[in-house]
């Protein structure tokens, strides 16, 4: 079993008219990455949130790593949500009052690992890698954006989850520091943790194997 997502002719409408996703067709070895573009308002967000089991798709089938996705159970997956899936948002979705190393931290309450000295030493491990571990005990509220964006990549892949979804995790960086989370990706990718990641900026591709283009709801390879 090497499919970690397997999409087949998912439609999404908001508003029971407009088909967001019209007929996309979508799969995912383990540890491959895939890029996704498209127009604002194309639907690469609705399709990370289906993707990352946040919201339901109207038709069609989804199976993650092997099992049926149901589309009206979605209360029934926090826990697989927590455990497999790592989420970069546009959006950071970071706590401001707390420190860095407290939201990378964070995913471990909700799940019975412990806070352990390898987990420590993988957290630092990961901010050196993003070059952020001078900021480990900041407040997130005093961060830059770009400095925000590398906490959220730390915090989606200390877990070391199946799949990492990442919502133009590049946006606020400047070329450096995306170079450092391409190269971030590209290295947990090589452990077996799939990537999906939304650019605008094609040169930046992540190494991604595959490179979609979300156009009228549905997914052109590039
Ligand atoms: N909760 C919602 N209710 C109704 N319509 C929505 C909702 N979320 C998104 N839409 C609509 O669905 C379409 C796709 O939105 P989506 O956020 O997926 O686009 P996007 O490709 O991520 O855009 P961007 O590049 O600007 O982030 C848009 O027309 C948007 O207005
Ligand atoms: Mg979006």
């Amino acid at each position: 079993m090497n499919k970690l997502i397997e999409m087949s002719e998912i439609r999404k409408t908001y508003t029971g008219k407009r088909y967001v996703l019209d007929g996309v067709d979508f799969s995912l070895e383990k540890g491959e990455i895939a890029a996704i573009t498209g127009e604002s308002g194309s639907g690469k967000s609705t399709f990370l949130n289906i993707v990352g089991l946040l919201d339901s798709f109207t038709e069609g089938t989804y199976l993650f790593d092997g099992a049926p996705v149901y589309k009206n159970r979605l209360n029934s997956y926090y826990k697989q949500r927590a455990a497999d899936i790592g989420f970069v948002f546009q959006a950071y979705c970071l706590i401001e009052s707390i420190s860095v190393q407290e939201n990378i931290l964070m995913p471990f309450m909700y799940n019975d690992k412990p806070v352990n000295k390898s987990l420590y030493a993988q957290m630092d491990e990961l901010l050196n890698e993003l070059n952020i571990t001078a900021l480990k005990d900041k407040k997130v509220a005093l961060l830059s954006g770009g400095e925000k964006q590398r906490t959220a990549i730390c915090r989606a892949m200390i877990k070391k989850p199946k799949l990492i979804i990442a919502d133009e995790p590049t946006g606020n960086l400047d070329e450096k520091n995306a170079e450092l989370v391409i190269s971030a990706f590209k290295k947990i990718s090589d452990l077996g943790t799939s990537v999906i990641v939304v650019t605008h900026n094609l040169h930046l591709s992540f190494g991604a194997e595959k490179v979609y283009a979300l156009e009228k709801g549905s997914f052109r390879l590039c």
